[in-house]
């Protein structure tokens, strides 16, 4: 039979060891951290936006003062424990320390303070909330849609607000620096939720409604996200980037970004013995990515448009076209070489040289379930084509020249 102080020796053997795995699950995650371009991890502590600074000039004091508390609370206990342990000699009902319960001067004080306390952190958190609300209700600035999809996220531009987007992108937001940018965050299909920790809060993306938002970024830079709100399979693999520029390159690159995509023409139509890889691998394009993967400037059956995005490319057509997709969305690839990463941000486009990656994108093409878990038979993320080599080798070329 176990005596009480082997009981007791076991009850502090057990928290030793929660403890220890606490500490070691900590240290894991810490390690395991999404990082930035500079090796940093994602740190909402490190404001680089005037709304992640909104916060941070918040949470800073609120911080200190619940530092406080806490040094006074658990320093109370640990102190009332030590001085009013059970002693070898104790006697039950006799050796106990004089009981305070219903001394109303101590029991009024415990309560107000904290109330006290509490109000004044309110008041002050509405304001912030409310500060940060007035730049994402803000409709004179500039407005960038954000679509959270299983399982990247999709940004379109519609920079003569005639109600169609102008540019449509993926997994990398481009804003010019300085600038307070409106976000309009939308799902298309489960909830998802908009972090970039440097530059502001959280949004939740809510299918069937429209959540306005704003991030600034002080300097030019890149600032990672990742989605915060389990979306089902690779939700951990849903990340984004924002990217600031100067005004006038971002000027630039909003012109470019405009332009259709620069697509190969075909010499001898009749003969496809002596296509080039690229011209070889817009054919398969057409034949195959197209019915998911808009390029501006070709319809899904690869005949030429006007050039301007279709915002449904998938949804406006014969539903004997439409490819089974939960999202009914697959991300614009126009100018996909104007990204760092695809994929949910997660693989690079090029290698460290600054030459194209053709491993990365032509293993995606080849089995883009190992490198990402999608559910492709769910008609969730992009599916097995089962390209040959020739023809991924084609492809890869031909995605290449998307500039
Ligand atoms: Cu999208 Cu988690």
């Amino acid at each position: 039979m176990s005596t009480p102080s082997t009981r007791r020796r076991h009850a502090i053997l057990r928290n030793a060891v929660a403890a220890l795995a606490l500490v070691a699950i900590f240290v894991a995650a810490g390690c395991g951290a999404l990082r930035d371009d500079k090796g940093r991890p994602l740190n909402t502590l490190h404001p680089r936006g005037e709304q992640a600074q909104e916060i941070d000039d918040l949470i800073t004091p609120v911080f200190m003062i619940a530092g406080v508390a806490f040094l006074f609370v658990e320093g109370g206990v640990l102190f009332l424990a030590w001085k009013f342990r059970r002693r070898r000699d104790d006697e039950d009902g006799v050796d106990e320390p004089v009981q305070t319960h219903g001394h109303v001067r101590l029991e009024l004080a415990w309560t107000i303070l904290p109330a006290l306390l509490l109000a004044g952190i309110g008041v002050f958190s509405v304001k912030t909330i409310w500060k940060l609300q007035k730049a994402a209700a803000d409709r004179s600035l500039m407005t960038v849609q954000v679509v959270g999809q299983q399982w990247w996220w999709e940004f379109r531009y519609d920079t003569d607000r005639d109600g169609k987007p102008d540019v449509i992108t993926a997994n990398q937001m481009v804003i010019p620096a300085g600038q307070m940018v409106r976000l309009e965050i939308r799902s298309n299909d489960v909830i998802h939720s908009f972090w970039i920790p440097e530059l502001n809060g959280k949004k939740d993306a809510v299918p069937g409604r429209t959540h306005s938002w704003s991030i600034q970024a002080f300097k030019p830079g890149l600032y990672q996200g990742t989605c915060t709100e389990f979306c089902g399979l690779s939700h951990a693999l849903m990340r984004m980037e924002v990217k600031a520029l100067p005004r006038a390159e971002f000027d630039q690159w909003l012109q470019d970004q405009r332009k259709p995509a620069t697509l190969p023409t075909d010499p001898t139509p009749d003969d496809a013995e002596d296509d080039s890889p690229v011209l070889a691998g817009f054919k398969t394009f057409q034949a195959q990515c197209a019915t998911c993967h808009q390029l501006d400037g070709m319809t899904f059956d690869g005949k030429a448009t006007d050039g301007a995005p279709n915002a449904d490319y998938l949804h406006n057509r014969p539903a004997a076209n439409r490819p089974n997709l939960t999202s009914g969305n697959a991300p614009n690839l126009t100018h996909l070489m104007s990204r760092n990463r695809f994929a949910g941000n997660l693989f690079d486009l090029y290698a460290k040289d600054g030459s194209v990656n053709t491993v990365n994108i032509s293993s995606w093409i080849r089995n883009p379930g190992a490198m990402k878990p999608a559910a492709a038979d769910e008609y969730r993320g992009m599916p097995t084509l089962g390209l040959d080599e020739t023809q991924i080798s084609d492809v890869v070329a031909f995605l290449s020249t998307l500039k």
